[in-house]
């Protein structure tokens, strides 16, 4: 298995690019499923997530190409071409739980859909009572059968618009509301979603679906209605920045004590975590482009990301959008370890997410947990060692822990970080940080140890 051995100490400058949202392609890829026409989606990122993606749509009669444009821009091509299959397998759904997310599209346009349960993960339990719950709300019937979800729509062959209520102990569910919402577009007449999930990714899945012919409004709030329509059409949609992507790199520059320069960055979707970084010390400047005439997208700015000398603590807990996301929890772990102080962040969401906690303690860090509760104690520095990457967003946090250390680190297990992060240690080499992929035999021959 692939290692990341990164020399810390290096400081950062040039600009990075954020990429489309795994978060936001995962749904809208699904979403194909539910037209015959072609549909264009731009700006999918190239991860193994989003490539277990294809092969699972590829299963159920998608037929995809994907082209790239002078930037590297990507053009995904996407068409079904045949209707009859309606399983996601095992053997693809426990490779990524979010395959949770054809569901909604293959019952409401198939009329039957049978998904693997998909199975937890390092961040926790990871249940999907609630987009079962509301797809029943919508006249489903679904039954277990041999560890798989299988649902079935009304005899009449349609589902029925109806009062789905989302809300769960954590909160709504972005994917189960992105279940429900899709499945919705092609009921008999209106749904209302009470308690649905408000993150952008959901307003950008809105986006499309109407792009398509679909009737939904209020995406975006807790409340959002679809009024049914006979059938959908193709649609040519350009997918939104990747906020967590963004506030990596930020916390990137942070760390290092960078000025960075990021293009296509959806700051509008992401004001909890500027938020917390304005707090930190770290600046967040949006430039405009000198020879831009229209004005700038709110989700695709040019921003420039500074730092003050000292980091300071502060309190962060992990919230539904539009609070602070727990996607980027870990990330801001890691750069609070080295601020001027006692920071306390708690975790609503995931409450099992702190397998980051030992691999950054192993790094001199001084974290104490206690529940869903961290108090991070800020240290001088941090010292490179052997960690394990354990989820994908932990193994961010250890990248930018990493880069700040003193000394070398060896992240075992990068495949986790190859689900979300498009080429990370091309990118971050390109603006100076120190880090290369290398496999066992390579490390051992760098005299380093590894897993
Ligand atoms: C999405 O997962 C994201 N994944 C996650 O990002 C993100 O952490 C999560 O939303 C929360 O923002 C994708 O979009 C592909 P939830 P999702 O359903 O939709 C509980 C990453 O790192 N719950 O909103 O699966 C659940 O246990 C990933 O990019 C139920 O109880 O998350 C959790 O505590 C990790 N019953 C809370 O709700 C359900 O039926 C939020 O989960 C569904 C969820």
């Amino acid at each position: 298995m692939d290692v990341f051995v990164i020399e810390g100490g290096r400081k950062l400058s040039g600009t990075l690019r954020i990429n489309g949202s795994k978060n936001a392609a995962l749904p809208l890829l699904a979403a194909s499923l539910l037209t015959d026409d072609p549909v264009i989606l731009r700006d999918v990122p190239d991860l193994s997530d989003i490539r277990n993606m294809y092969r699972l749509l590829a299963e159920l009669g998608v037929e995809s190409n994907t082209e790239y444009d002078d930037q590297g821009i990507s053009k995904a091509s996407l068409k079904v071409v045949d209707n009859s299959e309606f399983h996601a397998r095992y053997d693809i759904v426990r490779t990524m739980r979010a395959s949770i997310c054809v569901l909604g599209p293959v019952l409401a346009k198939r009329g039957k859909a049978r998904v693997s349960m998909p199975g937890g993960c390092a961040i926790g339990q990871r249940p999907v009572d609630l987009h079962l719950r509301g797809l029943e709300a919508l006249g489903a019937t679904i039954t277990l059968e041999g560890g798989d979800i299988v649902a079935r729509v009304p005899q009449s062959g349609r589902l029925i618009g109806d009062m789905v209520f989302l809300g769960g102990p954590f909160g709504s569910t972005v994917l189960g509301t992105a279940n429900v919402m899709s499945a919705a577009t092609l009921a008999v007449g209106t749904t209302i979603i009470e308690c649905a999930a408000c993150e952008p990714e959901i307003v950008d899945l809105a986006n499309m679906l109407n792009g398509m012919g679909a009737k939904i409004t209020g995406a975006g709030s807790p409340r959002i209605v679809i009024e049914g329509v006979e059938s959908l059409g193709g649609v040519d949609h350009t997918i939104m920045p990747d906020r967590i992507e963004a506030g990596t790199f930020m916390c990137a520059a942070a760390i290092t004590k960078s000025d960075l320069t990021l293009e296509n960055c959806p700051l509008d979707a992401m004001m909890s975590a500027t938020d917390r970084l304005e707090a930190i010390g770290v600046h967040i400047d949006p430039v405009d482009h000198p020879d831009r005439v229209f004005a700038e997208d709110p989700l695709r700015r040019i921003c420039k990301v500074s730092c003050s000398e000292t980091l300071k603590p502060v309190q962060i807990t992990t919230q539904p959008h539009p609070g602070f996301p727990t996607d980027l929890q870990a990330q801001f772990m890691s750069l609070l370890c080295l601020a001027e102080g006692n920071s306390v962040i708690t975790e609503k969401i995931f409450p099992e997410r702190f397998l980051h906690v030992a691999e950054l303690t192993r790094m001199g860090a001084n974290i104490h947990r206690h529940g869903t509760t961290a108090v991070i104690s800020g240290v001088n520095k941090l010292t490179g060692a052997p960690v394990m990457a354990s989820d994908l967003r932990a193994s961010a946090s250890l990248v930018l822990a990493a880069m700040a250390a003193e000394g070398t680190t060896v992240i075992n297990r990068v495949y986790h970080i190859d689900r979300g992060y498009e080429k990370l240690e091309d990118r971050l080499s390109e603006v100076g940080a120190s880090i290369q992929r290398a496999n066992e035999e390579e490390v051992a021959a760098m005299g380093l140890m590894c897993e």
